[in-house]
């Protein structure tokens, strides 16, 4: 009914064109005339199951049950190669809504295709412009560590973001004035570095070590470009390392002659304060119990925020960490003046990001896979799974902003959003005064 509506606006449009003399404006102030066709009803929706389910039947799949980059009329089978368990995690790009138009800058890239650096006790993997060239402000680095296994005593010229996926870590850093913080964290909790701060990171004892996700403040970033303690000893000479610590040079006989990177070894005791060379003295604490925060119910979810105004020691990264229920989504919403950085953690999503000139583009998302998302771009992100979605939104600032597109609607006046929507007043009623932040399936 409602496309038969948008043949009809096309035809009077059409028609006015055609009895308008040249130069008369047809548009009336009063109500909003239309002066573009209606938009499309279609309503666009996942075609296909990006699920594990589907996925795990991958060997079954023949023929004419394959995804195919097709939506209603649109489109015609691949009869070339196709790599099926890709178009099967990323129906949106095979077969895109039909609102998508022309070329955003590729702003999704899966942890998976990331070359992974394997040491004995861990590894890691990077995620910066080499892989993104569109995500200048931040890198990301995901890193594991078996129990007692030992990140390297390092620093580097960009401020460090941690969040830990699993496991127990015991992090520690000097400040300049000689001021030391060393702490544990858990899964859902965070640490900062200041940029230039030398630190430490091991995995406790537990049965699985510890994973986390690492952010830097700079999108050219490199995990392989640190400042290692190994490293920098290996490149001076031994005379000159023996007069600065007074020791015998002997005393070095057994310093490595090339860094360690990740490496194993015993954890340290399970009491912190038995750890602690000197009580922390630093005016701020360096880790953060974000899995202690309550977080902020929502109509399709729940959300925490943390930025300097809680976690004081992080002025350069904000972020919040949100849950979506089955069928809700992150609201329609942009970020004013910083890019998203966005990591999915547990179930799926999809994004359209609206970049301005009539350009959109649609991606899907699995657990691991990163998104980046420019200043002021329009996006939604929609649990487009069968179980929670829940994700990371990061932002080089030290403060966490949004601004939510319904509530700018509910705060304008509604005559002025009635002349560019067509909104009845039963709808504009339902505008939300207050941000929603995540949303329940619609109603
Ligand atoms: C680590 O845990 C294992 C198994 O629970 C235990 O045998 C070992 O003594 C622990 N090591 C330390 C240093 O706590
Ligand atoms: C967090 O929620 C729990 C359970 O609802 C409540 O007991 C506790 O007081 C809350 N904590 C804060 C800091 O609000
Ligand atoms: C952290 O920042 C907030 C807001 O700026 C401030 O109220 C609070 O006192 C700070 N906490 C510490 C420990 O400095
Ligand atoms: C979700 O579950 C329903 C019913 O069990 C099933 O038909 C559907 O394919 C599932 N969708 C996904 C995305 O797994």
């Amino acid at each position: 009914m409602k496309s038969f509506r948008s043949l009809l606006a096309v035809l009077l449009l059409a028609s006015q064109v055609i009895a308008a003399p040249a130069g008369t404006a047809t548009s009336s102030a009063a109500e909003s005339t239309p002066t573009v066709p209606y938009a499309s009803d279609d309503p666009n929706g996942i075609l296909w199951s990006n699920s594990d389910d589907v996925v795990t039947t991958l060997e079954t799949l023949e023929g004419s049950t394959k995804p195919e980059p097709m939506r209603g009329s649109l489109g015609s089978t691949v009869i070339g190669p196709q790599n099926v368990a890709l178009d099967l995690m990323n129906p949106d790009a095979l077969a895109p809504p039909t609102t998508d138009e022309g070329a955003v800058p590729a702003f999704k890239w899966p942890f998976s295709l990331s070359h992974n650096r394997l040491q004995t006790g861990g590894w890691a993997r990077q995620q910066n412009l080499n892989q993104m060239p569109i995500a200048t402000a931040i890198a990301g680095v995901d890193m594991r560590l078996e129990p007692g296994a030992i990140r390297e005593m390092h620093w580097h010229v960009d401020a460090e973001w941690a969040y830990v996926l699993k496991g127990n870590l015991r992090v520690g850093t000097i400040d300049p004035e000689g001021r030391s913080y060393i702490g544990d964290v858990g899964p859902g909790d965070l640490w900062y570095f200041p940029a230039g701060f030398p630190h430490s990171i091991q995995a406790l004892n537990g049965t699985d070590g510890a994973e986390f996700l690492l952010i830097f403040d700079s999108g050219s970033f490199s995990e392989d470009s640190t400042f290692l303690l190994t490293d920098w000893l290996a490149h001076v000479p031994k005379e000159v390392i023996a007069k600065n610590f007074q020791v015998d040079i002997s005393a070095f006989d057994h310093i490595p002659a090339e860094e360690l990177y990740i490496f194993p070894s015993a954890p340290p005791p399970e009491n912190l304060e038995s750890d602690l060379v000197v009580p922390n003295d630093t005016p701020i604490p360096y880790t953060f119990a974000l899995s202690k925060v309550n977080s902020t119910k929502a109509s399709g979810g729940s959300f925490k925020v943390v930025d300097s105004t809680t976690f004081n020691a992080s002025t350069t990264i904000a972020a919040a960490e949100v849950e979506v229920e089955v069928g809700g989504m992150r609201e329609l919403h942009w970020h004013p003046t910083e890019p998203e950085w966005t990591y999915f953690i547990e179930g799926q999503a999809r994004i359209t990001v609206y970049a301005s000139s009539s350009t959109a583009n649609t991606m899907d998302f699995n657990p691991s896979d990163i998104a980046y998302i420019p200043p002021s771009y329009g996006h939604y992100i929609e649990n487009t799974g069968n179980t929670t979605l829940k994700f990371l939104e990061i932002f080089k600032s030290d403060r966490f902003q949004d601004v939510s597109l319904n509530q700018w609607l509910a705060l304008t006046p509604p005559e002025l959003v009635k002349a560019h929507l067509g909104l009845d007043d039963e709808t504009i009623s339902r505008l939300s005064k207050v941000k929603q932040e995540v949303v329940g399936p619609s109603n």
